[in-house]
């Protein structure tokens, strides 16, 4: 074991205090510089950004708005150059356009919403010197937009109920939304989960259909009001535009023509995320979580073996594993008498949140195990069937991975404000705390660690906060030398094993700027969580990529915060001077006199 107070490899850094400062703020020693950001062009003759002439024809061409996920695949063994890949998870039209009218947005700007959503790939290069990966022109640059065909594929391709006017085959998608979080998978292809998908469509008011109340879609007009300008979003005219969205869909960055999938085998919720491990026999399975409040966890297991090498032969083999499986939810138990959960986050007698659980099926194929609905219907309306199975209702399942040596897997417990609250469930020894604000980060141990097991054991590693506030836990770990966290979003882990964790709080924690944390996970520094970064105001940490020698982070709506907008910016971050706010990709290094240094 290390000796104790001596940093583990990775995490050899001074943690950031904690701010609201506009900017982004790191530790001494370390760089930082732009990648891309909201309207860079992407594409060569694509004119510069220009916030005030904006067209969606010179958006569909550029970085789109409020980047979420992202992934670098390295081209090099040196990762000088990478394709990177970006969620485009939602725009906010009243960052977007001065005097924006809510009530009466134009056609244009409701054309170039549809543009600014969806995904980026574009390559990235630095020299040998600098950690400033900058985007560049290449022939993987891509955009897709809601007008990107999508093939839809698994055992609720053609089902009735994902026909349309526009498509009769219910086999044929344009476009991708709300795409939060995702994943790499083993084979280089990228996972994205289509997320809060449900505040797209107009008048579900009225119908009192659970398959639309379950989901949150409701409510007569949307926000953005793009039913107006397309029948698609209005579910009078296309009631069954809405059950193509809100699936996971995988993307061959290394291909620019293929065309994307949406795996309707993972089911279909407000995923955050989607991530694979591959099992001993080559069997994968994806892990997936619905992202509300008292929603629960997936996990799928394939039936086919992955092909090993990167041919596209060998993709192409790959993208198919999630098309033939068994889908799967979690339910936990806790170990302690329910008596010694109290709501607080006091730990209970044998001093841990922890248990057993099981991963309950819900369908295989055309085989469903729910009683009273079809495999077609528990792939679509997939949290239906959870609720039948007695699926155990967690605080916000945000992004979830599993660690690349031991193959744990580590959930972010976002938060959840209304446990508790009348009429909704109280504390659980997974979700201990009532009016949750700043979340919990999950331990999940599959049964001999086997990636195909169907009952596995569990732990909370953090119970996140103030560490001040006696009701938190950092893994055992000695609170006075910790960074405080809340609402933590995404995981990821560096190739030492640590795990770093962005936050995504809306300055819960006493109006502090959200960040990025590193933590080792063994040893005696196990819960050592330090502030490695934090974002601007207003803005929320996203996408972490842990390179060797290079972190990058996602810095998603910088400055919106209660009252500003394009007419009153509240950050005029990256650009500086009087400039709007742009969601950009931020690139983090070690200084090196001569060789940039390794992170940590
Ligand atoms: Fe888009 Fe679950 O955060
Ligand atoms: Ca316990
Ligand atoms: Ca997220
Ligand atoms: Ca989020």
């Amino acid at each position: 074991a290390e000796p104790q107070g001596r940093p583990p490899r990775g995490l050899d850094f001074k943690p950031v205090a904690v701010n609201t400062k506009d900017e982004v703020v790191v530790p001494e020693g370390y760089e930082q510089g732009i990648v891309i950001r909201w309207g860079d062009p992407l594409f060569p003759g694509v004119p510069e950004f220009d916030f005030d002439n904006q067209t969606a024809a010179k958006q569909a061409k550029q970085f789109g708005f409020n980047c979420d996920f992202a992934a670098i695949l390295p081209l090099d063994p040196l990762e000088l150059t990478g394709i990177m890949v970006t969620n485009h998870e939602y725009t906010s039209e009243s960052f977007m356009f001065r005097g924006y009218n809510s009530a009466n947005p134009t056609e244009e700007q409701v054309k170039i919403a549809w543009a600014a959503h969806g995904l980026s790939v574009f390559m990235i290069k630095r020299s040998l010197f600098s950690g400033h990966y900058k985007a560049k022109f290449s022939r993987y640059n891509r955009r897709i937009t809601l007008h990107t065909p999508f093939e839809v594929r698994g055992p609720a391709a053609g089902s009735d109920l994902l026909k349309t006017s526009v498509d009769p085959t219910g086999r044929k998608v344009l476009g991708t939304i709300n795409n939060c979080a995702g994943g790499v998978t083993p084979w280089g292809t990228i996972l994205s989960g289509e997320e809060n998908f449900n505040q797209y469509f107009a008048n579900a008011a009225g119908r009192n259909d659970p398959r639309l109340t379950r989901y949150g879609v409701n409510g007569t007009a949307t926000t953005r009001k793009w039913e107006r300008f397309d029948k698609r979003w209005d579910l009078a005219q296309e009631p069954n535009e809405v059950n193509r969205f809100g699936w996971v869909i995988e993307l061959d960055p290394n291909d620019p023509d293929s065309t994307p999938v949406k795996h309707t085998h993972l089911g279909r919720f407000k995923h955050e995320t989607a991530n694979v491990r591959v099992a001993d026999d080559g069997r994968v399975v994806a892990y997936s979580g619905d992202d509300e409040r008292f929603e629960y966890i997936y996990k799928y297991i394939s039936n086919g073996k992955v092909k090993r090498g990167n041919s596209k032969a060998a993709r192409r083999h790959n993208m198919t594993l999630l098309d033939d499986g068994t889908l799967y939810v979690a339910r936990f138990k806790g170990d302690s008498p329910a008596s010694e959960i109290d709501g607080t986050g006091k730990l209970p007698s044998d001093g841990k949140f922890d248990g057993s659980g099981e991963w309950i099926p819900l369908a295989a194929g055309t085989k469903s195990f729910v009683p009273g609905m079809t495999a077609e219907e528990v792939y679509v309306f997939t949290r239906l069937a959870a609720d039948k199975v007695g699926a155990t209702k967690m605080d916000r399942p945000e992004d979830i991975e599993t660690h690349p040596r031991t193959g744990t897997v580590y959930c972010a417990l976002s938060n959840n404000s209304e446990r508790g609250n009348t009429g909704k469930e109280g504390a659980t020894e997974p979700n201990p705390r009532v009016k949750n604000r700043h979340g919990q980060v999950l331990e999940l141990t599959e049964r001999r660690g086997d990636a195909l097991a169907l009952t596995f054991n569990w732990n909370l590693f953090l119970v996140c906060g103030d560490p001040a506030d006696p009701n938190t836990y950092f893994g055992g770990y000695d609170k006075s030398k910790v960074s405080p966290i809340s609402s933590p979003d995404n995981v990821a882990f560096d190739r030492h094993g640590n795990l770093w964790i962005s936050t995504d709080s809306g300055g819960a924690l006493n109006g502090l700027n959200d960040g990025l944390y590193g933590v080792p996970l063994d040893g005696r520094e196990r819960g050592h969580l330090k502030l490695f970064l934090t974002v601007p105001a207003g803005g929320e940490t996203c996408g972490p990529v842990i390179g060797e020698r290079v972190i990058t982070v996602c810095v998603q709506h910088p400055g919106e915060v209660d009252g500003a907008s394009a007419d009153n910016p509240a950050s005029n971050w990256p650009d500086g001077g009087k400039s709007q706010p742009r969601a950009s990709v931020v690139a983090v290094w070690r200084k090196g006199r001569r060789q940039l240094g390794e992170i940590g």
